[in-house]
């Protein structure tokens, strides 16, 4: 369903390709730029990501990168440009609309509660996905269905054994996999992951990737990483972000012999990779 879209232009609302054509692409970001106060993070960072592809984002530390993940994901409103969602605009919309639109998202910085337990998030995460309450008998099904559901992603997560386990007892390694699985259990489309694999050990890096490949399965993910070898195992292309814009959106192999990418960032790290 088309939700409003306050603060967009007339005649932006509810734009759909035309019948007939290529699908849209799952997200394009056109020229955005961001200032903070008189710091210009982001000047014109245009990208298309296409329907299906797994693409990574990396650049320095400060590139702007988080800061562009939180104006896709509606945190941020951009200075200027715009966002579009399935052909649809969503910069200018809350976070919470632009997830009902079928983005989910990850953040750098853990975002879970402390005291809650470990099936009490998932609950959250799939409740709104689970359908409206009608009747006792078609709420009854829609908890049975909720239980089900919440089963399936701890397995999934492999936090079974840990499913009545507060946030905070959690090790940083299953905190992490609960967040991506927070991101992906409403069942959104378009995911995005904000260094997901950071301060992993080898072995759990390894867990979490394939974590990622299996919940990113016929989706779309545009992920943050500084792992080059996460990077080089994930991504179908890469997308270098320096100096407020991407400066080559290609193939591993391609970006990795790209001068400019090498002089911008990359150097030893990513020959190594
Ligand atoms: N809310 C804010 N107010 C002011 N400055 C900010 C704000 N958020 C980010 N910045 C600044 O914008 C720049 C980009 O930050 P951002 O977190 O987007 O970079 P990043 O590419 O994600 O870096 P990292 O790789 O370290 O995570 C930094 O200089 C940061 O200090
Ligand atoms: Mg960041």
């Amino acid at each position: 369903m088309i939700q409003e879209l306050p603060g967009l232009p007339e005649g932006e609302t509810g734009r759909q390709p035309p019948e007939g054509s290529e699908p849209a692409a799952a997200l394009e970001l056109m020229g955005i730029a961001k200032r903070f106060g008189r710091t210009e993070v982001l000047r014109d960072a245009t990208l298309t990501v296409r329907r299906g592809e797994r693409l990574a984002v990396i650049g320095p530390n400060g590139a702007g990168k988080t800061s562009l993940f939180d104006i896709v994901s509606g945190r941020l409103a951009p200075s200027a440009g715009q966002v579009r969602l399935d052909g649809q605009r969503i910069d200018g919309l809350p976070p919470h609309a632009v997830q009902r639109r079928g983005l989910g998202r990850s953040h750098q910085v853990s975002q879970l509660f402390a005291r809650l337990t470990v099936a009490e998030h998932l609950r959250c995460a799939l409740l709104p996905a689970s359908g409206k309450a009608g009747s006792f008998w078609r709420r009854l099904a829609t908890m049975r269905s909720l239980q089900r559901e919440v089963h399936l992603w701890l397995e999934r997560l492999g936090l079974l054994a840990r499913a009545d386990v507060p946030a905070a007892a959690l090790s940083y390694a299953e905190q992490r996999a609960l967040e991506i699985g927070l991101a992906a259990a409403g069942g959104s489309p378009v995911l995005l992951l904000d260094e997901p694999t950071a301060g992993m050990s080898r072995s759990e890096t390894q867990r979490c990737v394939a974590l990622i490949r299996s919940v990113c399965e016929g989706r779309t993910l545009l992920v943050v990483e500084h792992d080059m070898a996460v990077v080089f195992e994930l991504a179908d292309r890469i997308a270098v972000l320096a100096d407020g814009r991407f400066i080559a959106v290609d193939t591993p192999e391609r970006v990795r012999a790209d001068a400019r990418v090498q002089q911008a960032y990359l150097g030893t790290a990513m020959q190594h990779a």
